[in-house]
């Protein structure tokens, strides 16, 4: 096993809201507390987003167009934003539900600012960001699969909005960005675009 993974609890396929209460009560929320999410809380949405589904290790929670598999997740935390996590960027391991750090320290106010000072980025404790690989649908669908990606993150966004109401806590897409700037933020190479940036937290009441 690899140190320097960080091993997220098992995803639970039960929960204690109705699938037709989480679609009935999700809204964006932009305004969230600056507590904490446990680590069970993040691997749930992290499972709703992109993780394994079946057995075999093969399928996932979110479909894609011939299982081809373009999207990457991203999580950016500041300090005490996740029970016993560092503040950093991670990766998201689908295979092994695990993260592996990416960049540490906290860059939450340097997305905000890549996303037109949308604010609520760098309140909330965690920003999920979903990247794509356009190349592994390309490959199988030519030009067609840029269509494929774009509606394969509409997927994955709107698990995340479920699962997030389903767990009490709440999320809002954005997509207003500068996608260089975010991903100069995110440390990576160009052939990654960012896609989402889902800040995730307990909505203030
Ligand atoms: C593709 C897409 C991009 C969006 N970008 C932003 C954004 O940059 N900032 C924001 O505050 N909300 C953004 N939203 C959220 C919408 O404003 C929101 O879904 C809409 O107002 C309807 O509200 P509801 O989600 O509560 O039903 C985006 C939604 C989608 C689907």
């Amino acid at each position: 096993m690899d140190s320097s993974q960080i091993h997220l609890p098992p995803p639970s396929q039960k929960g204690s809201l109705s699938l037709e209460e989480a679609i009935a009560r999700r809204r964006s929320v932009r305004d969230f507390t600056p507590e904490s999410i446990s680590q069970s809380q993040l691997s749930q949405i992290l499972w709703a987003a992109q993780g394994i589904s079946n057995t075999r290790g093969r399928y996932r929670t979110v479909p894609s167009a011939g299982a081809t598999y373009p999207l990457e997740i991203f999580v950016v935390c500041g300090r005490n934003s996740i029970d016993g996590i560092s503040d950093g960027i991670y990766q998201y391991n689908i295979g092994s539900h695990s993260l592996t750090l990416h960049y540490a320290g906290d860059v939450r106010r340097e997305l905000a600012r890549a996303a037109l000072d949308q604010e609520f980025i760098y309140e909330a404790p965690v920003d999920i960001v979903i990247c794509a690989l356009y190349e592994r649908t390309a490959m199988r669908y030519g030009d067609r699969g840029e269509r494929y990606v774009h509606i394969e993150v509409g997927h994955a966004g709107q698990n995340i909005y479920l699962q997030a109401t389903a767990l009490g806590l709440a999320t809002v897409a954005i997509g207003a960005f500068y996608d260089e700037q975010v991903r100069e933020v995110l440390r990576l190479g160009k052939k990654y675009r960012p896609l989402y940036i889902m800040p995730v937290g307990k909505p203030s009441l």
